[in-house]
């Protein structure tokens, strides 16, 4: 089975909520509320894909030394099996903008179940809430 690499990120906010953003009409699994990411580029490490997800997604600069890993998901799809660490971020610059369109929402950790997503992201709730609560 295919391994599929995709690193995502938990930027939390002063008040200590974490940022989703709601996958487009047209995408797999739109939608459905992730956290903020995507694939590796060819010889990218982690850090540095998510630094560029964040520039084209969201409009922000992350500097890596604000980026800390939390957790792992591990999920198979029937046609890949998903790898996702997933980072917190609590300082970047910039004013962040919906870069694609998508819908976002700063929700409390305990509240992200109200929110529907993709199976691989919701095994990294529970972590967040011990963090976050
Ligand atoms: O975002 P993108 O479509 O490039 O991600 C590839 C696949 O990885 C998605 O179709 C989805 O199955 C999975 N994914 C996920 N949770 C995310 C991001 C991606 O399950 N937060």
């Amino acid at each position: 089975m295919k391994l599929l690499l995709v690193v995502a990120v938990a930027l939390i906010d002063a008040d200590n909520r974490v940022l989703i953003a709601q996958r487009p009409e047209g995408k797999q699994l739109a939608g459905l509320w992730e956290f903020p990411g995507g694939k590796l580029d060819a010889g990218e490490r982690p850090e540095q894909a998510l630094i560029r997800e964040l520039q084209e997604e969201l409009g922000i600069e992350v500097k890596e030394a604000c980026l800390a890993p939390l957790t792992f998901a591990s999920h198979a799809y029937d046609d890949f099996h998903l790898l996702m660490p997933l980072y917190i971020c609590r300082r970047w610059q910039g004013t962040l903008t919906a870069r694609e369109g998508q819908n976002l929402a700063w929700v409390r950790a305990n509240k992200l179940r109200d929110y529907p997503m993709p199976p691989a992201d919701i095994p990294l709730i529970p972590p967040l809430i011990d963090l976050l609560m």
